[in-house]
């Protein structure tokens, strides 16, 4: 791996540190309990957090389509290509995931129990999805490191 990727390496793995702490923070805000009259204050922080989060996953996805990543893990690892591929049709469809769940909260309205079930529960499906996703590619970025370090150029 060169230089920049390796950078890039690390500010992969740099976003996945700091996306766990968004990812718990999303986890702790869905946990809470909601009365019908802290709903309106409860859903708007919500839609805060996930519309941020949004921009973040975007531009994190991005990165490691085209920052060098995926391309070094074909080069190198020629066998992970299924995963490659997995890992790109995960992003497209977390992307989906979270596009429809920041527009159901946006027109949320007024309190509902079974509503707010429901959309946590898809949250939650989409944390899920995520962190498993993310731990893949650790073990790939590891992979890659430990690989390159152990040539000499
Ligand atoms: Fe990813
Ligand atoms: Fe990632």
């Amino acid at each position: 791996m060169s230089k920049t990727n390796k950078d890039i390496s690390k500010r992969i793995r740099d976003d996945h540190l700091h996306m766990k702490t968004a990812i718990r923070d999303i986890r702790k805000l869905i946990k809470e309990e909601v009365k019908p009259e802290s709903f309106t204050p409860w859903i708007k922080n919500l839609q805060k957090i996930l519309s941020y989060f949004n921009t973040e996953i975007h531009e994190h996805f991005e990165l490691e389509e085209d920052g060098g990543f995926m391309d070094d893990v074909l080069k190198l690892k020629p066998q992970k290509k299924y995963a490659v591929s997995q890992l790109k049709t995960e992003h497209e469809l977390m992307s989906t995931d979270l596009r429809r769940i920041i527009k159901c909260v946006d027109e949320a309205g007024t309190y509902d129990e079974i509503k707010k079930i429901n959309l946590t529960q898809r949250i939650r499906d989409f944390l899920d999805l995520l962190s498993v996703h993310e731990a893949e590619e650790n073990l790939l970025l590891e992979d890659l490191y430990l690989q390159d370090d152990g040539i000499a150029d």
